[in-house]
C-alpha cells in the first residue's frame, strides 16, 4: 500500500506514502483512483484532500520505474489527473516541503491548492531530457503566467512556495498555511466543500501580451543555451502551445514531444546519469546501514596544489581542518592562496564576507605532528615519491590516535604498499580528488586490500557531505581514470603519427562533446606531468608501444601554458591556443623517421579510437571488479575527465552505438600497421556482451 485513506470529519483524507519522496509509482497511482472511488461513493464524504506523509507531497516520478513497464500500467498519471480532475467532490491539494514534476502536476489536476511556505516546488523534467508529460507545460502557465512557467520549466530549478504565493495575479495557492497544514486543508475544504461549478486549470487561459516577440526571444535565448540537448526548445514550443492552442490539443503536442525525446540519445544520456550517480553509493558488501566513524576534525599533509583544495571542501562544509607543512613559508603560501580562492568568491557575490571569515576560522596550521593527535582523518597530499610517503605515514601511525582514518592522495601510486607502511592497514583509503581540488566533482575513494569496510563507509558518507560525487576504486596502476586516459592518450600519440595534426584531433575530439581535445588539455594541465609519470612507469613496461611525441616536446620545453608554449603557441597572458608550425615540423620530422607516409584522418576515426580505447579499458576494469559497476565509470567520466554529458559517458556512448558496432571497429583498428593491434583485441567482458547482444548497462 503507498497511499492511506482516512476519514477526519466531511472531509476524506488521501496521503500518498511511498518513501523517500512518495514517487508517483503504480501503487501510490492506484491507492490515489482507489482513495477517490472511495469518497465518491461514501455519502458522508463532502471534499478531499491529497497530502504526502514524511519529507514530501511528491518528488514525481518514481525513479524506480524509469524504463520499466509499470510506469505506464494503468492508471497511469494522465488518467489519475483526470479521475481527479472528473471527481464530483472538491479536491484539494495539500502541498508541502517537495512538490515537483509529476507532483506539482497532480496538484495542478485538482480543484484546490494550499501549501506549506518553504516548499522546493518544480517541474525538473528537463533535467532528464524530457518536457513535462503529464499537463505541466499546459497548466502551469495558466496559474503562474507564461513568463513565470516558462522560466521554470526550462530551468528544471524549484522556487520556494512563499515566492510563487507573491506572483501578482497568482492562482497556484488558493491559500497558504501556516502550522497544522493537514487541519488547515481540512478545515479550507470543508469551506468549499458545497461550491459549485468545481474550478479546473483547464478552464483559465494562459495570456500574454505579446506572446509571438516573447516566444521568439526564447527560442533564440534557450537554442543557444541548449547546444546539445532537444529538451528546452521543446519546452518552449509546449509552453508556446499554452497560449496558442486549445486546452486539448496543447496537451496532445505536450504528450507527443515527451514520447520523442524519450527516445532521444540525450534524454538516455541524462537519465542514465541520474540513476548512474545514485548508484555510486551502493557498494555490495557495504550495506548502508553499516556504522561510520565520527569525523569532527580533518588533518591535511602538505599545502601545495590538492592539499589546499582539499582543505577547502572541509571548511566549506563547516569541518575544522589543521595543515601541517615542513616549512612556515610553505604553510603562509598554502593559505595566502585558500584566502585568495575565497576572495575572488566573495567579489564574484558568490560568498558574504562573513561566511569567507567563518570558514578562515575553522582553519588552523602546524609544522609539528603532535598538533595532529585529536584529528579524526588525516589526508596526506605531499609529494609523489613513495619514500614521501613512506616516512609521513609511519609518523602518522605513531601520532594519530587509534581509529583514526589515514587517507592518501596519491594518483598512482600503490595504497596497498602506503598501508602496510603502518600497523593499521585497516584505516587508510586512498581519496584520489582531481585538480583544482575545491572545484572538482569527482573523488574516487580507492578501496585498497585491507580496509575496514566502516573506513569505506565514512568516507563515502564524507564526500556526499563535501558535495563530491564519489566513486569506488579498487587498487590498481592510475585507479578508474587515469587508467583509462592513458590509453586515450596513447590513441591521441599515434593519431599525430599517422598523419594528424594536435588542432585537427582536439576539433573532432571537441565536436564530439568534450569541453578540451587531449591536446589543449595538456597544454593546461602541464606536459610535464605526464612525462614524468611516463620516464617511471614506463620503465617497467618496456615493450609498451607509445609516441614518443609528447616527450620530444618536453625536450623542447614546451610544457603547455605555464612555459608560454606547448602543443600551440600562447600569446602573454592570453589562453587562445595558436596552431604552432615548429610543433608541426617536429610531429613531421618524428613520423618520416618512422617512415610512417601520412594520411588523412576523419573525425569519426579520431573520435572513436579514443572513445573505444576509454571503452575497452573500461570494460577490463570493470570484468577486475576495480569498478564495481560500468556506470561508475561514466561518473568518473563525467565528473572527472569532461565527458560531453549529452553522451551519458564512455560505456553509455558504447551502449547508444551498440556494443556489435564497438567491437567491429576495434577489430579494424587492430588491423592498422601502426597502431597497438594487442590493445585493441575486445576486452572479454565486452566481446560477450557483444556477442549476445547485450549492452553494459
Ligand atoms: P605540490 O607539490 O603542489 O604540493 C605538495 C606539498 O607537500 C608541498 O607544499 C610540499 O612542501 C609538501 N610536502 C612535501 N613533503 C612533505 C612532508 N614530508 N611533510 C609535509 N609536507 C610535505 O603537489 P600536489 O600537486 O598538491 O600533489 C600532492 C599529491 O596529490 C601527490 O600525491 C599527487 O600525485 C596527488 N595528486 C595531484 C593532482 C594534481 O593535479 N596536482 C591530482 C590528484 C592527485
Amino acid at each position: 500500500m503507498s497511499a492511506t485513506y482516512e476519514l477526519r470529519g466531511p472531509v476524506a483524507v488521501i496521503t500518498l506514502d511511498n518513501p523517500p519522496v512518495n514517487g508517483l509509482g503504480y501503487d501510490t497511482r492506484k491507492g490515489i483512483t482507489d482513495g477517490l472511488d472511495r469518497a465518491q461513493a461514501d455519502a458522508q464524504v463532502r471534499a478531499i484532500v491529497i497530502t504526502g506523509a514524511g519529507k514530501a507531497f511528491s518528488g514525481g516520478a518514481d525513479i524506480r520505474e524509469f524504463g520499466s513497464p509499470k510506469a505506464l500500467q494503468e492508471p497511469n498519471l494522465l488518467s489519475v489527473i483526470l479521475a481527479v480532475e472528473a471527481c464530483s467532490k472538491p479536491v484539494v491539494a495539500a502541498i508541502h516541503t517537495v512538490c515537483m514534476g509529476g507532483g506539482l502536476e497532480l496538484s495542478l489536476g485538482c480543484h484546490y491548492r494550499v501549501a506549506a511556505p518553504g516548499t522546493q516546488v518544480a517541474l525538473p523534467e528537463v533535467k532528464l531530457g524530457l518536457v513535462p508529460g503529464a499537463g505541466g507545460t499546459q497548466r502551469l502557465s495558466r496559474v503562474i503566467g507564461v513568463e513565470n512557467a516558462l522560466n521554470m520549466i526550462v530551468s528544471g530549478e524549484p522556487v520556494k512556495s512563499e515566492l510563487l504565493a507573491m506572483a501578482p495575479g497568482q492562482k497556484l495557492f488558493d491559500k497558504m498555511i501556516d502550522g497544522d497544514l493537514l487541519a488547515g486543508a481540512c478545515a479550507f475544504a470543508t469551506e468549499v466543500a458545497d461550491k459549485r461549478p468545481l474550478p479546473l486549470v483547464r478552464h483559465l487561459k494562459a495570456e500574454h501580451a505579446n506572446p509571438d516577440a516573447f516566444f521568439q526571444f526564447a527560442r533564440n535565448t534557450v537554442g543557444a543555451m541548449s547546444k546539445n540537448f532537444p529538451a528546452p526548445l521543446q519546452c518552449v514550443e509546449t509552453v508556446a502551445a499554452s497560449v496558442y492552442k486549445k486546452f486539448d490539443d496543447g496537451m496532445k503536442q505536450e504528450r507527443e514531444a515527451f514520447i520523442a525525446l524519450m527516445m532521444t540519445p540525450e534524454s538516455r544520456a541524462l537519465r542514465h546519469a541520474f540513476v548512474a550517480e545514485r548508484a555510486t553509493s551502493k557498494i555490495p558488501d557495504v550495506p548502508a546501514d553499516t556504522p561510520v566513524r565520527d569525523v569532527k576534525k580533518l588533518a591535511v599533509i602538505g599545502a601545495g596544489t590538492m592539499g589546499g583544495g582539499i582543505a577547502m571542501n572541509f571548511l566549506n562544509a563547516g569541518i575544522p581542518v589543521v595543515i601541517l607543512e615542513m616549512k612556515q613559508e610553505a604553510l603562509d603560501k598554502g593559505v595566502a592562496i585558500i584566502r585568495k580562492n575565497y576572495d575572488a568568491q566573495v567579489k564574484k557575490g558568490k560568498l558574504k564576507q562573513d561566511k569567507l571569515d567563518a570558514r578562515m576560522a575553522l582553519l588552523s596550521t602546524t609544522l609539528n605532528y603532535a598538533d595532529l593527535k585529536d584529528a579524526d582523518m588525516v589526508i596526506e597530499a605531499v609529494f609523489e615519491d613513495i619514500g614521501v610517503k613512506e616516512q609521513v605515514f609511519k609518523t602518522l601511525d605513531e601520532v594519530m590516535k587509534p581509529g583514526a582514518i589515514l587517507a592518501s592522495n596519491t594518483s598512482t601510486l600503490d595504497v596497498n604498499r602506503i598501508a602496510a607502511f603502518t600497523k593499521r592497514p585497516q584505516d587508510v583509503i586512498g581519496t584520489h580528488f582531481f585538480s583544482p581540488a575545491n572545484v572538482m566533482k569527482l573523488l574516487e575513494v580507492v578501496r585498497g586490500e585491507k580496509t575496514a569496510k566502516d573506513v569505506l563507509a565514512t568516507v563515502m558518507a564524507l564526500g556526499k557531505k563535501i558535495r563530491k560525487t564519489c566513486v569506488v576504486s579498487g587498487v590498481c596502476d592510475g585507479f578508474i581514470g587515469n587508467r583509462m586516459i592513458e590509453q586515450y592518450s596513447r590513441q591521441a600519440g599515434f593519431l599525430l603519427e599517422e598523419g594528424c595534426t594536435p588542432q585537427q584531433v582536439d576539433k573532432a575530439v571537441e565536436k564530439f562533446g568534450f569541453a578540451m581535445g587531449p591536446f589543449r588539455m595538456g597544454d593546461l594541465a602541464g606536459n610535464d606531468v605526464g612525462w614524468y609519470i611516463r620516464k617511471r612507469r614506463y620503465l617497467e613496461k618496456p615493450d609498451l608501444r607509445y609516441s614518443k611525441t609528447a616527450d620530444l616536446l618536453c625536450e623542447m620545453g614546451r610544457f603547455g601554458q605555464k612555459t608560454g608554449a606547448g602543443w600551440y603557441d600562447y600569446l602573454p597572458g592570453k589562453r587562445d591556443a595558436i596552431p604552432s608550425a615548429l610543433v608541426d615540423g617536429m610531429i613531421e620530422k618524428h613520423r618520416a623517421e618512422l617512415g610512417i607516409v601520412p594520411r588523412k584522418i576523419g573525425d569519426d576515426e579520431i573520435v572513436h579510437r579514443l572513445v573505444y580505447a576509454l571503452v575497452n579499458e573500461g570494460a577490463k576494469i570493470v570484468e577486475e571488479g576495480i569498478a564495481l559497476r560500468a556506470s561508475d565509470i561514466d561518473m568518473v567520466y563525467l565528473t572527472g575527465y569532461g565527458f560531453p554529458l549529452h553522451r551519458g559517458g564512455p560505456m553509455c556512448y558504447a551502449d547508444t552505438v551498440g556494443l556489435f558496432n564497438v567491437v567491429a571497429a576495434m577489430n579494424r583498428f587492430a588491423k592498422n600497421p601502426h597502431d597497438d593491434a594487442a590493445f585493441w583485441q575486445p576486452a572479454p567482458l565486452l566481446a560477450r556482451l557483444a556477442a549476445e547482444g547485450r549492452t553494459f548497462s
